[in-house]
């Protein structure tokens, strides 16, 4: 029904020049800048180049599109520019392919999957812990990279594998070097027009030769896992899940679409974990009080326990909170696939649209003292106290994250492995600041790995 209240203009942000429109602040002040527009409207209009983008700013306007009406959206310009690199899977595809897709991969992450996954997430993360010493200055971005990609690749894709844990550990470690280029190579694009985005001094070539790498390691665990058969596997794995047939399709997925699936996985769901976790030690690092309540709570968990809000409510918090203050997607997209308003604005057919989780979560409004990294600010106020779509770390609606609760338990895992035996200090000499790409993650993470000291 069309609305019968005259459409409200979406204001421009300051700053536009000619022919850049605003992507030389985007360029140098990424996250400040878009913080800056906040308070300008609901929605405000900025140009990348000479092209428009509407940034939805209030709850109520990313409530609106990323749930009531989120049938009228698609992804956008963000996932056009990562589907030539990582092809056609549930992060990229749209309408009813993606609907198909999403319900074949959602026993995957049915909470009996994921609690079936909790031995071998524990095992990988106490395999790393238990080979720090005393007093080393460990690498703990690089490290947690390493450990939550063979994680994923462990729990998700791995078939019985008859060359076992070093392999997958190996696997994790190319794809985290490949993921990591290619994320790169997925922003540059987003940002910059083609033909400067494509450009060798830009690394594309680095870029798709890392998409190319990335694609062949997925080839093989598809075809290995169709050569291995069903008694190959152990049914509930990701690979066997993909090759059952579903209502929708009951011959299971191509190859193809196995393929594209695993690389849309990996692309959501290993550097996603690891820059929280690293923003997780970080906050250890320098409130070592709150390593001490965190152990305490963790060493009180009864053996055979699941980590959960439920078991760890500290830790929970803790996460949520690190979730909040150092939301690692800053910037995501979508596009309207038909005319439609929004707060009061009209948005064409093809218009695009930008929302950060990120400067939700630090806006004062809905934040008190918002910079300030306090757990127990979760005690006082809950996230339904909140504005619909002012907490929004995993999105809402039909995209929201399908591994939440994946992610959530995998990192309380890890932080219950490494407190459980060390305190982690920041190293000496380093200052830690955060770099914007795909995502925003801290420089580099040394720290200093000491002891509990003998009750
Ligand atoms: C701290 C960790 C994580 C965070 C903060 C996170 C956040 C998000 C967000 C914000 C979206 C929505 C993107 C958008 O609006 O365009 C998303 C989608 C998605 N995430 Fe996660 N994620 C995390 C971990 C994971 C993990 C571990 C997996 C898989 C194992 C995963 C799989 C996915 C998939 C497949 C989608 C696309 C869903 C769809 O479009 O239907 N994520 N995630």
């Amino acid at each position: 029904m069309r609305s019968t209240t005259a459409p409200v203009a979406a204001p421009v942000a300051p700053g536009r020049v000619p022919l850049l429109g605003h992507l030389p602040q985007l360029a140098v002040r990424r996250v400040e800048f878009l913080q800056s527009i906040r308070t300008r409207g609901d929605i405000v209009r900025i140009f990348l180049g000479n092209r428009p983008v509407f940034v939805l700013n209030s709850p109520e306007a990313v409530h609106d599109v990323l749930l009531t009406q989120s049938r009228k959206f698609g992804k956008g310009l963000l996932f056009d520019v990562a589907r030539p690199f990582i092809g056609n899977g549930i992060i990229t595809s749209e309408r009813e392919f993606h609907i198909r897709q999403r319900r074949a991969l959602q026993p995957a992450f049915h909470r009996d999957s994921i609690a079936a996954c909790v031995g071998t997430m524990t095992g990988i993360a106490e395999e790393q812990v238990a080979s720090w010493r005393p007093g080393e200055t460990i690498a703990m971005d690089l490290v947690l990279r390493r450990m939550m990609t063979a994680m994923l690749v462990a729990t998700l894709f791995s078939t019985e594998r008859p060359d076992g844990a070093a392999a997958v550990a190996e696997l994790g470690e190319r794809v985290a070097e490949h993921l990591a280029t290619v994320m790169r190579g997925v922003f540059v694009g987003t940002l910059l027009p083609a033909p400067i985005a494509s450009s060798p001094a830009l690394g594309h070539r680095g870029y798709l030769a890392a998409a190319q790498a990335l694609r062949d390691l997925a080839d093989t665990a598809v075809r290995q896992a169709r050569e291995a058969g069903s008694e190959g596997r152990n049914g509930g794995d990701l690979l066997s899940i993909m090759f059952a047939g579903t209502p929708g399709k009951p011959e299971g997925m191509t190859d193809l679409e196995a393929r594209d699936e695993l690389l849309s996985l990996l692309m959501a769901g290993a550097e996603t974990t690891s820059t929280t976790l690293a923003w997780a030690l970080h906050e250890l690092g320098r409130r070592p009080e709150l390593t001490a309540r965190m152990r305490t709570e963790c060493d009180a968990l009864p053996a055979g326990a699941l980590p959960g809000a439920a078991t760890l409510p500290f830790t929970d918090r803790f996460l949520r909170e690190v979730l909040r203050l150092h939301q690692p997607s800053w910037l995501l997209m979508r596009r309207a696939l038909e005319p439609v308003r929004v707060r009061g604005v009209d948005l064409p057919k093809g218009a695009e649209l930008i929302y950060s989780a990120l400067t939700m979560h630090r806006d004062p409004a809905y934040y008190p003292d918002p910079m300030r990294f306090d757990p127990d600010r979760w005690l006082d106020r809950t996230e339904r106290d909140l504005p619909p779509g002012a907490y929004v770390p995993f999105a809402l609606g039909n995209r929201r994250c399908i591994g939440d609760h994946f992610a959530m338990t995998e990192m309380l895992v890890v932080l219950r492995s490494i407190v459980s035996r060390w305190r982690p200090r920041p190293a000496a000499g380093h200052r830690v600041r955060p770099v914007v790409h795909a995502l925003i993650r801290p420089n580099a993470l040394p720290m200093r790995v000491s002891p509990w000291p003998a009750a």
